[in-house]
């Protein structure tokens, strides 16, 4: 897919309304923050984005968008017979904003194709909810239509007919991290898995956050980062995704998007939007696939809630730390790079933003623990396997009531 060069400019409107934490209101089931837009105009500005050395366009008019040559425009009837009809078999998730279906093309054609045969995609299907869905889904086309990455997700191409709203994209088959830390089913996520995973999406990030005209992805969070056959990680969903600051700005106003438990503090009290706020994001999914434990988590009581509130004191201590880790991990990590992930995350989590590491800095730290651990591999068979620190006397369930400060007896991981 190439870049689309357009000439005409147009006024980035959406950059002007500083809201105060106070006025966050919370948009679908997913913990959406947001505000109900009064922008008077679809406009999407990327404020010449430059990736892939290829200038981007100050910003672009809703024609120029849709006619990126690297997309197809799809009619309705086409993602109808790709999907079976948008039949209830077809459904693979569901959002804030729409329905995902699985469909099929044929690779050459992009043509509806036979089910089974030909290309898997996915098809996103907004809900019809005016205004707002119309902006973030042409941010989206506008975004992943130029921007082109290994750990970015793949947007074939869109459809709008009427009032219906649809985006195309490559199919991942391992769907999102989210279903498989949190939810029943899958199999447990390895340690190394869960490494790859952080290090593919924090290479979607800093590709973002390094492009010669920055890009802020604002929705950083577990449901976003899709996962292909070998988890390689792929960030989705860019309908929020914003131009960062130019020149000597350190931050863009604008109005509070994002999710609950994910969206950096200070974003959420002024409205001041950095790269810096995506780092605090990162920290909270690295705490995740730390604990196992969701951002914000209403089914539990007081402090628990939140995560970052609930793990932070276990952080900086590396006798405490596997308290917290995720049970399911069975104590099969080592607690040496669990330490170094926890530290990242602290320091990703700091309240001043200036203080937080640039994504660049993080993956450098990550990428240690992969080589490090690759090269242990030929040493496999003399090196001590990893205990889990209930091996000996109690079960998974007894160590997550382990993770209180009260008990502090339990022995933890061995140090690889
Ligand atoms: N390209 C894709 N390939 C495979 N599964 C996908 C793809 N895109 C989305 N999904 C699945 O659909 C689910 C819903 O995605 P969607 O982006 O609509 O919502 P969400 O990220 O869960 O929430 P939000 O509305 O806050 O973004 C994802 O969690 C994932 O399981
Ligand atoms: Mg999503």
């Amino acid at each position: 897919m190439g870049n689309c060069l357009g000439s005409s400019a147009q006024v980035d409107n959406f950059n002007s309304n500083p809201t105060s934490a106070s006025g966050v209101s919370k948009v679908g089931s997913g913990g959406k923050i947001g505000h109900s837009s009064n922008l008077s105009s679809p406009i999407v500005s990327t404020s010449s984005v430059k990736s892939n050395n290829q200038s981007l366009p100050t910003a672009r008019s809703e024609d120029e968008i849709l006619s990126c040559p690297g997309l197809k425009a799809f009619t309705f009837n086409d993602l109808k017979t790709a999907t079976k009809n948008f039949r209830p078999d077809s459904l693979i998730g569901e959002g804030g904003f729409g329905y995902v279906f699985k469909g099929w093309i044929d690779e050459q054609t992009l043509c509806p194709a036979r089910p089974g045969s030909g290309m898997v995609i996915a098809v996103k299907k907004l809900k019809p909810e005016g205004f707002q869905g119309h902006k973030e889904w042409l941010t989206e086309v506008n975004y992943l239509g130029q921007l082109h990455h290994p750990n970015l997700v793949t947007l074939i191409g869109y459809c709008v007919d009427g009032d219906h709203r649809l985006l195309v994209y490559e199919f991942l088959p391992k769907g999102s991290l989210e279903n498989h830390l949190f939810r029943r089913g899958p199999e447990p996520v390895s340690w190394g898995t869960r490494i790859k995973v952080a290090i593919g999406a924090a290479e979607g990030l800093s590709f973002l956050h390094d492009a010669e005209s920055q890009v802020i992805y604002r929705d950083f969070k577990a449901s976003n980062i899709l996962l292909d056959a070998e988890f390689n990680a792929k960030l989705s969903d860019f309908g929020l995704a914003k131009a960062g600051p130019t020149g000597d700005r350190t931050h863009v106003s604008t109005q509070v998007m994002g999710t609950q438990g994910y969206a950096a503090p200070e974003y959420v009290a002024t409205g001041r939007l950095s790269a810096k706020s995506d780092v605090y994001s990162y920290g909270v999914v690295l705490l995740e696939l730390l604990t196992g434990r969701r951002a914000l988590d209403k089914s539990r009581v007081g402090a628990e809630q939140s995560l970052v509130d609930w793990a932070k004191p276990y952080l900086g201590d590396r006798r405490k730390l596997f308290r917290i880790m995720d049970t399911k991990l069975l104590g099969q990590y080592p607690q040496k790079a669990a330490y170094t992930v926890a530290t990242l995350a602290l320091q990703c989590l700091n309240p001043e933003p200036r203080s937080r590491p640039k994504m660049s800095e993080v993956l450098e730290e990550l990428k240690k623990l992969q080589d490090l651990k690759n090269a242990n591999k030929g040493f496999k068979n003399i090196s001590s396997p990893m205990r889990s620190p209930m091996s000996n006397h109690h079960s998974p369930m007894q160590f997550t009531t382990s993770a209180s400060p009260l008990s502090s007896h339990r022995q933890s991981p061995r140090v690889r």
